[in-house]
């Protein structure tokens, strides 16, 4: 292409373009820590003290990140998931803590149980018609409303409700509106696969899950036609936000979904994390060149934000550019 060939006029006519304001920062925050504790399985991201948090926020703020996703390690876990939703909890007082120094940056909240429940479900289980144990719809949608509430109440922007229970988008929508919260928008995981790609956030949030699977509430990674399903049916409760998780393997899932007409964005998740950080450290690909080339796809295909453990080396290669 004659077009190609002229090096000084390719930036000009560059189609997908990573910047800052793209990025969303995953940070575990744990209850029980008092200094940073390194996550093995995914080199270079940590498990935060609560007494930390504001201050790692404030480094990613001023590195150009201006939106972040928590995730709370609790002290205390029951198959209720009680820790949750107490007004004190850890995810609510870690929000509590960033707002204070950072008020403006966005603060997204993962509504979820899986880390609160002794079982490691993502909600409330018991028993179903067949004598198998798995995760109740309903009285879980009840508990999902009391974390969003309590979320919102702690200061949170966005709340992300990641367990793709039936119903769950509407309840949460109407339980926000009801406690005077309509401003709190929805990012929901809309379009989430059964994965062996989570299997590193295991070990960075403490929650395997004790029996059984997530394959009767996740999708599997072959249905198409049910994933772009699955993120319509949330549009239609009112969410404000869509997802697609993860991120690298689904670009035409992606791609389907960003014709929906909301916001999209892509979860590049703790397994594609580590594979390109295992790689790059024996020295088997480039670590910065994947990472851009990766995250540059995820946007051709649609995405407009992109949730990457990557958000604060991107930031500063950047700056290095
Ligand atoms: C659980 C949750 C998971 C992730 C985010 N929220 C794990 C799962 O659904 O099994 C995975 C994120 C990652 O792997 O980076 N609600
Ligand atoms: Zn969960």
């Amino acid at each position: 292409m004659r077009r190609s060939r002229k090096r000084n006029i390719q930036p000009l006519l560059r189609e997908s373009t990573i910047v800052k304001t793209d990025l969303v920062a995953p940070l575990f925050v744990d209850e029980n820590l008092a200094d940073p504790l390194p996550i093995m399985a995914m080199p270079g991201q940590f498990r935060y003290p609560v007494s930390g948090i504001a201050r790692v926020a404030e480094r990613l703020w001023n590195q150009g990140i201006r939106a972040i996703l928590l995730f709370g390690i609790p002290k205390n876990k029951d198959p209720g998931a009680r820790s949750a939703y107490d007004p004190d909890g850890v995810v609510q007082q870690a929000v509590r803590k960033v707002k204070a120094v950072l008020p403006a940056m966005v603060v997204i909240t993962d509504v979820c149980a899986c880390e609160y429940t002794t079982h490691g479900h993502c909600g409330i289980v018991g028993e179903m018609h067949s004598g198998d144990q798995d995760l109740l719809n309903d009285p879980s949608l009840e508990l999902m409303n009391q974390i969003a509430t309590s979320h919102a109440e702690a200061g949170a922007d966005i709340v992300a409700p990641s367990c793709m229970l039936d119903g769950m988008v509407s309840s949460i929508r109407r339980a926000l509106d009801d406690a005077g919260f309509s401003d709190v928008l929805i990012l929901s995981y809309s379009t989430k696969f059964a994965s062996a790609l989570y299997g590193p956030f295991r070990e960075a949030a403490g929650s395997g899950y004790s029996f059984g699977d997530r394959t009767t509430y996740q999708l599997n990674p072959g249905n198409r036609r049910e994933a772009v399903l699955e993120s319509r049916m949330d549009m239609e409760e009112g969410a404000d936000i869509l997802m697609v998780k993860p991120a690298g393997l689904y670009l035409d899932i992606l791609a389907d979904i960003a014709t929906l007409g909301l916001p999209v964005a892509a979860y590049q998740v703790s397994g594609e994390y580590s594979m390109i950080k295992a790689a790059a450290a024996n020295g088997w690909i480039k670590e910065r060149e994947t990472v851009f080339e990766s995250l540059t796809c995820i946007k051709r295909a649609g995405a407009d934000l992109i949730i990457t453990y990557f958000a604060a080396d991107v930031c500063r290669w950047l700056d290095e550019e």
